[in-house]
């Protein structure tokens, strides 16, 4: 599974690419709003600081015609690995589908059912993103709505994975890594709650200390 960060916080993408493996960046409209700057600033200084991984950016046009005109423009400035978000409603499967025939990275977003996202798969997307914690509000199931989605990409041999989206918490993730779903995106607080926990640090802790005995004050493996 890959992991990317669901923001556009600049400073807070940095600080978890700084210890954490991950395989690019999810952004959308109410993010890039939370990040308060102009879009296009914000999402070419979140390529720099990304390199070559995945950028995710969403079109915000009502119609197939407009969604394809931004999808065009989004690839073109971001370049390399750009993914454009159409949401997953009828004007986004006729704009999928000429962006996907014009060789464009298509993420079909805004998904809450899983026939949803075999219709974006079918139009072309390479990823479909169900939003796991809304879906979970609504009084359904989001992880196993996740789950459903890559056992029909997988059962009907397409070539779209599950990217998904909108978590509230770490088991959340975790039941589907453990599935082998294609990739997640989690927002900053949910990555660095994967290792959270005072037990961890606390181990480290007693095995410095222990080291600090034995050896000194100070003292570790390179120093002796
Ligand atoms: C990502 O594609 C979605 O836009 C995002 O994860 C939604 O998250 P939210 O439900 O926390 O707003």
């Amino acid at each position: 599974m890959k992991l990317l960060i669901d923001s556009a916080d600049v400073d807070a993408i940095r600080h978890i690419l700084e210890f954490y493996p991950i395989d690019g960046v999810t952004t959308n409209p109410t993010i890039l709003k939370k990040a308060g700057r102009p879009p296009f600033a914000a999402l070419k200084e979140i390529k720099a600081l990304i390199g070559g991984a995945q950028l995710h950016v969403q079109a915000v046009s009502r119609d197939a015609a407009g969604m394809v005109e931004e999808g065009r423009s989004i690839a073109a400035s971001l370049g390399e690995n750009t993914f454009v978000k159409i949401p997953s409603v009828p004007e986004g499967f006729k704009a999928m589908r000429i962006l996907a025939g014009e060789g464009i990275n298509v993420t079909a977003t805004a998904v809450y059912t899983p026939m949803q996202a075999y219709l974006a798969g079918m139009c072309g997307a390479r990823y479909a993103a169900p939003y796991v914690n809304r879906i979970d509000n609504m009084g359904y199931d989001g992880v196993q709505a996740a789950k459903d989605i890559h056992d029909i990409f997988e059962k009907n041999r397409m070539g779209c994975q599950v990217l998904a989206a909108s978590f509230k918490n770490s088991r959340q993730v975790l039941e589907l890594c453990k599935y082998g779903i294609g990739a997640a995106t989690a927002g900053p607080d949910i990555i660095e709650g994967f290792v959270k926990d005072p037990a961890i640090a606390s181990a480290v802790e007693a095995f410095i200390r222990d080291f600090e005995d034995l050896a000194g004050p100070g003292q570790t493996m390179a120093s002796l």
